[in-house]
Order: C-alpha cells, then sequence, then structure tokens
C-alpha cells in the first residue's frame, strides 16, 4: 500500500494514505458494465454514478428544494452535534480523547459539526476520513486543517474494504472511536450489504465505541418520488450521466435522448428505485468491450435502490451487526433520522 503526505503540505497533521484501487478503477467499471448490460434484466451499480461530472451532479441534487435529506441532516447535525458528541462519549465510559472516523466523507462538510462538538470536549482530535475521491479528501482536509489548528488528519483514499482492512490493524493504537455514515448512504445498500457494512465496520471497533448512521424515513410516496424526480431534471442528468460516462469511457455510441429517467417508490420493498428506460427499441455498440446491446421499447436498466428506515428496520439491523441503537435524532420536520449505534461486546450480537 502506498502513503503519501500530500504534495505541498509542509503541515505535518496530515497524512493520506492511498489504499486499495477502489471502486472507480478501469478494469472493474468495464468488467461490471459488461455483466450488468448482459444480465436479465439489465443492472448498473450506483457507485458509478460518482465520476467529476457526476459527483457536481449530485452536489446539484443536494441544493434542490425536492431533495430535503441533506438540508435535513445538516439541521440536526447543526442542532445536535453537542448531544451526539455527549452521547457517543458517554459510551466509552471515560474522559479519554476520541478518534473521529468517518465512510464516505466526501468534502467533509457536514462533519465540520461534529469536529467542532468533539473540540469543544477534548483538546485534541485525529479524524480519519476515508472515501475513494483523493481530490475530495484533499480537499476537506486542507480546509478543516485551516480552520482547525487543533485537528489532525489521517485520511484513507480508496474503497472501504481496504480501508477497513488499515483500519483493523491499528484499532488497538486508537484509543476510543466515534465513526460517522452520514447522507442516506447505507440507503444504496441493500439489506444483507448494508448488515455486511455495519458488521465490518463493527469489527474494527471496540465494545463501547460508536457509529453515528444517517437514515432516511419512511414517509409518502409523493414526497419520496419529487426527492428522486426532481422538475428540473437534474436527476434525471445524473441517472442518464451513467450512459454518458459508458460512451466517454468504453468507448460507446449511447443515444441518450432515447432513454428517459424513471424513479418509483415500493412501499413494500421500502426503497424508490431508478431505473433508465429505453423510450424505443434500439441498440447501443460499447467498442472497447467489443459488445452490442440490444433493448425493447420499455425495457429498463436498474440503476439504483435507496432503501428508506423505519426505527424498527434501523434497531433490527443494528442489533444484528453487533451494535445496539442508543438514540435517534430526527429533523423538526421528521424526514431524516441521525442514529448513534454503539457497540456492543461480541455475545450481545443477535
Ligand atoms: C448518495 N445517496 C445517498 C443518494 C440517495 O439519496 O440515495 C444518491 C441519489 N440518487 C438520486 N438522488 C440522490
Amino acid at each position: 500500500m502506498a502513503t503519501t503526505t500530500i504534495p505541498g503540505t509542509t503541515d505535518a497533521r496530515l497524512r493520506l494514505h492511498r489504499v486499495g484501487g477502489g471502486d472507480g478503477a478501469p478494469a472493474s467499471f468495464a468488467a461490471d458494465v459488461r455483466r450488468g448490460l448482459t444480465s436479465t434484466p439489465k443492472r448498473l451499480f450506483p457507485k458509478y454514478f460518482y465520476d467529476a461530472l457526476g459527483s457536481a451532479l449530485f452536489d446539484a441534487i443536494c441544493r434542490l428544494p425536492e431533495y430535503y435529506l441533506t438540508r435535513a441532516e445538516d439541521e440536526i447535525l447543526a442542532r445536535r452535534a453537542d448531544d451526539i458528541a455527549r452521547a457517543a462519549r458517554e459510551g466509552f465510559g471515560e474522559r479519554a480523547p476520541v478518534t473521529l472516523v468517518e465512510f464516505g466523507s466526501g468534502s467533509s462538510t457536514k462533519t465540520r459539526r461534529v469536529i467542532e462538538a468533539l473540540l469543544r470536549r477534548q483538546d485534541g482530535l485525529t479524524y480519519i476520513p476515508v472515501d475513494i475521491s483523493v481530490s475530495a479528501l484533499e480537499a476537506g482536509a486542507r480546509a478543516l486543517l485551516e480552520s482547525h489548528p487543533q485537528l489532525r488528519v489521517e485520511a484513507y483514499a480508496g474503497d472501504y474494504d481496504a480501508a477497513l482492512a488499515r483500519l483493523g490493524e491499528r484499532r488497538g493504537a486508537r484509543g476510543r472511536t466515534l465513526a460517522l455514515f452520514l447522507g442516506s448512504n447505507i440507503g444504496n445498500f441493500d439489506a444483507g450489504e448494508a448488515e455486511d457494512f455495519l458488521r465490518r465496520v463493527r469489527s474494527v471497533l471496540r465494545p463501547g465505541d460508536a457509529l453515528l448512521v444517517g437514515a432516511d424515513l419512511k414517509k409518502d410516496a409523493g414526497v419520496l418520488e419529487a426527492a428522486y424526480d426532481d422538475p428540473l431534471g437534474v436527476t434525471a442528468a445524473f441517472n442518464l450521466n451513467l450512459l454518458a460516462r459508458i460512451n466517454r469511457e468504453l468507448g460507446a455510441d449511447f443515444d441518450l435522448r432515447s432513454f428517459r429517467h424513471v424513479a418509483r417508490y415500493d412501499g413494500r420493498a421500502g426503497r424508490v428505485e431508478m431505473h433508465l428506460e429505453s423510450t424505443r427499441a434500439q441498440t447501443a455498440r460499447v467498442s472497447s468491450l467489443d459488445l452490442e446491446i440490444s433493448f425493447g421499447a420499455g425495457e429498463r436498466v436498474h440503476t439504483e435502490n435507496s432503501y428508506k428506515y423505519d426505527a424498527d428496520d434501523l434497531s433490527g439491523l443494528a442489533a444484528r451487526a453487533g451494535f445496539a441503537l442508543e438514540r435517534t435524532w430526527r429533523d423538526a420536520a421528521g424526514l431524516f433520522s441521525s442514529n448513534l449505534l454503539v457497540a456492543t461486546s461480541r455475545d450481545d450480537a443477535a
């Protein structure tokens, strides 16, 4: 594994570790596109939304009036960061300094609130952000270090598996941990994947360590469908950019105007599904895969699930993964939840 200090940073408070190839690796993108578009029904993985254009479109989604999730979580963190820091530290039953770990940190904008709440309770803080995007990690770390002289940042750029392996090796050296998994990222995992991810996080924690999980709540289908199918068409562009990315990176000739964005809430499954629907019978060619793909009129490519939770879903998931759901905070409108999970001892795991 390569470990680099970010060039141009004379500050010894910043270390950037590159771990694992990550989800953006070209070979895995090509293989997953081949597998997904030749299977029945067709599907593409949501992790491939986030190239440079897709990340910019996602930032725009977060500003849409219909996409309430980001604002609701930010409202909770703005109002409750001190309660969160206090509750997380209580679980440790001691005054030991806490290390803050964040999975999927992006540029760490929302994390600032938790960092500041922890720094009101301890002299210094080590912050360990994990993200696939080196540029987002770097930008976020620089901004945080500039405004917080008591902070040290130890960033891991790569996939969660590789970063978790490193975090596991250094578990003993870290002291007490508060981990963050914000932004409803848990919602993009299917039930088994969510449990598996939480178990892997649990394996790098010690009993009493805490994990704050942001989860969108089950609600009226109209509100949910508007959040994933905005009238400005930003979410449609975000979804269609998957085909545009295949055109750019794999030499494909998808006619983007012959596909439409579909977002539907399936109340039984408790998830918003996003699809790309072919509006006519057509064939696309992906030259670097030497592949031709035919679509019937109305045929769909499934691109994302976004699961919505209620209190029972969350406490059940937590227990199965070796945590207890200790506290839940909601925004004033009751749309979104921030959930503090505390690692139980192994024997307590269901
Ligand atoms: C990143 N993730 C939590 C977003 C969500 O709400 O599932 C991705 C997204 N898809 C469409 N809009 C936003």
